[in-house]
């Protein structure tokens, strides 16, 4: 009783400053509901948006600590592109990128340091891509000054930390007629790529339920981050605080906002020990830490399916990513066992195979036979996945993202990942935590396409 009251009473007091914001929510019948505010007159929605074609891409990179300078060295091997400009907080850590510029033998970029040199960079005007790799707190106030610079922009994982954010970066792309890609690389990992080509070929039947996770001891990091940024944001916040990873793949292969949207989510974590243990050691304090050991989230869609989401970056488990597809005639894992299950009804019968049962995983030679007939047709292009692995970036992912990027851009098509799917996608660390808060109330999910989530059919990468 206690309990429920103390809910009541945090749910009013939070919902007192909510009513007045175009951008926060209300409690309706037990469910947290998000407002979808009117698209302003001035702007136009983004789904399908192609700029011009870009004949050559000229990039000024942000953020070169411990992600940055791995993007510097794949774009000095795609071709029709130049790094015009390279900055970081730190001039020393401009310097060390500046010679991955030398030794692939090209010319040097410009050179912005210090609290406002990535400013100095957005306001250059021979940009035509800023690549933003600075910590969360930075990415929607840097892309947003980039996007109203004229640039298009990409910006790291996630690419916004609160709903109000993940509006600013809507907002502002739909105004300004410039992408806003968020990097998500999981998306571009072969596994996943062949399966979402299975699933849309019906391999799997009806794809009903998927999982995804960011599960990742992050204790030999942690002091790595410049200024402790990572530490002090999951120390003040519940919630899945970097879910875009475990989401991105599975949101495809659900077709999210291309003829299904995520309705609302559920989202519940245990009480904190590692990250409290490393609180205490590190700062000499209480051991207070909002994010739980380990946060978990239900999404159920307009479409009856549901999602499971996963974090956990404090605990010694095994590296894992999840990503389970299961539909009514098969199903794809990828961790621990990076296999499928399906039976022999849904699979082309060109491929000849045949006894196979949905009951368990299909033989290493049945996985390559798949993996081969259901390669998907964005990593057919010329020999890209053979280099992907020779530069690599996580096995090769990176760099097919990044190459499909400067790929869009040269011929002016809609990218891979657009502005919605940044927002829905980062739009979690806020929504998780609002539920958290409210002892795992329902939240319903604002609707950045502004009920356009059922205009295109289904996930398709241009080509
Ligand atoms: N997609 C992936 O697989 C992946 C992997 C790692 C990190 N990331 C993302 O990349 C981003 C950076 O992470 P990281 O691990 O490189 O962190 P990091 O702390 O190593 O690097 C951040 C860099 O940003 C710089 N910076 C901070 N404030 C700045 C400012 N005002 N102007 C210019 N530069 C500034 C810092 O000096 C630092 O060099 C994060 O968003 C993170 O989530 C993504």
């Amino acid at each position: 009783m206690k309990k429920l009251l103390i809910i009541v009473l945090a749910a009013l007091s939070l919902c007192a400053g909510c009513q007045n914001d175009p951008y926060g929510y209300v409690i309706k019948d037990g469910r947290i509901v998000y407002k979808t505010p009117e698209r302003p007159a001035d702007q136009q929605s983004m789904i399908g948006f192609a700029a011009d074609p870009i004949e050559n891409v000229r990039v000024g990179f942000i953020g070169l600590g411990m992600r940055g300078p791995g993007a510097v060295y794949r774009f000095t091997n795609i071709p029709g592109t130049t790094v015009v400009a390279l900055c970081d907080l730190l001039p020393e850590r401009v310097a060390s990128a500046q010679k991955i510029l030398v030794d692939a033998g090209l010319p040097a970029a410009a050179e912005y340091s210090g609290e406002d040199g990535w400013k100095a960079l957005c306001e250059r005007d021979d940009i035509d891509l800023v690549y933003l790799a600075v910590p969360w707190q930075h990415h929607t106030e840097f892309a947003v000054y980039a996007m109203e610079c004229g640039h298009h922009v990409a910006i790291e994982v996630p690419a916004a930390t609160n709903v109000k954010e993940c509006w600013a970066l809507v907002n502002t792309s739909e105004r300004t007629r410039k992408h806003c890609m968020m990097l998500e690389n999981c998306v571009y990992d072969d596994f996943e790529l062949t399966s979402l080509n299975m699933a849309q070929q019906g391999v799997f039947g009806e794809v009903v339920h998927v999982e995804g996770a960011y599960i990742h001891n992050l204790d030999p990091y942690w002091d790595q981050y410049q200024g402790d940024w990572r530490m002090i944001y999951n120390k003040a916040h519940h919630g899945d605080v970097y879910p875009t990873h475990g989401l991105g793949p599975i949101a495809q292969v659900l077709n999210i906002h291309r003829g299904d949207k995520m309705d609302y989510l559920v989202s519940m974590d245990t009480k904190s020990w590692h990250g409290s243990e490393l609180s205490k050691q590190r700062y000499g304090d209480d051991g207070t830490y909002a994010n739980g050991d380990h946060t978990g989230t239900y999404i159920r869609t307009r479409n009856g399916k549901t999602i499971e989401v996963q974090h956990d970056t404090y605990n010694p488990r095994p590296y894992s990513r999840m990503y389970q597809i299961t539909g009514t005639k098969g199903f794809a894992n990828k961790y621990p066992n990076s296999n499928f299950a399906v039976g022999n009804g849904n699979v082309n019968k060109n491929l000849s195979i045949y006894d196979l049962d949905a009951e368990n995983y299909v033989s290493e030679a049945v996985r390559n036979a798949l993996m081969k007939e259901y390669q998907h047709p964005i990593t057919k292009e010329g020999s890209l996945l053979e280099t992907a692995k020779k530069i690599g970036g996580h096995g090769g992912m990176d760099f097919i993202m990044d190459y499909r990027l400067v790929y869009c851009l040269h011929r002016g098509l809609p990218l891979d990942q657009d502005v919605y799917d940044a927002a829905e996608w980062s739009c979690l660390t806020e929504l998780t935590e609002v539920s958290i808060n409210h002892g795992s109330m329902p939240v319903e999910f604002p609707d950045f396409t502004r009920g356009e989530w059922n205009r295109l059919d289904g996930v398709h990468f241009a080509l």
